[in-house]
């Protein structure tokens, strides 16, 4: 199966009626699409949508919550500011990239590993770079589990960690040094796709 057997729709509340529960296989997240996606949406925070299989489509291969975010300078160690700004010409020295969030992800664990998860962030990819977009948009920012097999996934999908290491993460965000990082941030940089 690929993302080509699959209809993009709004998870909204006739979405969550009609269809079998989402499960990832991660209990948070399918907690969050089951419970709160809805309100979320109702509240401005993200926008949720999933992809279902035209053969069943009650059931739900990929879910996704995207909303506005951006990427601060100011709030990055010297070495990943440089690395952020490098390739962006000096018209103007900003503080503040324009960027999409992926707030949530996941893939039906019945499909796990087989390219769908993949197949679907190059989709949200291409969205964000789509010539009638009415919005500039540079960064795909994630805030992924601290596990084996989210980052792992970014990583293959192109992503860099914002912060080199959990250390300078925590410093930066003023956590204690001995606080466990739940989530890593990550980014990809959409200028690599724009022909
Ligand atoms: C992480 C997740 C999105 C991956 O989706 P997927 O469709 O299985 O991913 P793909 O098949 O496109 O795999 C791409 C790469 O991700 C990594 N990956 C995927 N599943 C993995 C696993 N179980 N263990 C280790 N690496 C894994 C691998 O590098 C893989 O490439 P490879 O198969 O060539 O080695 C999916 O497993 C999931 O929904 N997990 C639960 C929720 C979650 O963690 N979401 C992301 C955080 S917001």
């Amino acid at each position: 199966m690929t993302l080509d057997d699959c209809t993009l729709n709004l998870y909204d509340d006739k979405a969550l009626s009609y269809c079998n529960p989402f499960d990832c296989g991660h209990s948070d997240l399918n907690d969050f699409f089951l419970n709160d996606s809805i309100r979320y949406s109702d509240q401005l925070l993200g926008k949720t949508y999933c992809f279902t299989l035209n053969s069943d489509p009650k059931s739900i291969i990929v879910a996704f919550i995207v909303a506005n975010d951006s990427i601060k300078t100011t709030h990055l160690p010297q070495s990943r500011k440089q690395s952020v700004q490098k390739l962006i010409p000096r018209l103007k020295v900003m503080r503040s990239y324009p960027a999409v969030l992926i707030g949530r992800f996941g893939v039906s664990k019945e499909v796990s590993r087989s390219g769908i998860g993949s197949e679907a962030i190059d989709f949200i990819k291409a969205w964000f770079i789509h010539p009638k977009n009415k919005t500039g948009c540079r960064y795909i920012v994630v805030d992924a589990y601290n596990e084996e097999r989210p980052l792992r996934f970014y990583e293959k999908n192109n992503f860099k960690f914002l912060f080199t290491t959990e250390d300078q993460e925590r410093m930066f965000l003023k956590l204690p040094s001995d606080a466990v990082l739940k989530t890593r941030l990550m980014y990809f940089d959409l200028i690599v796709l724009k022909s």
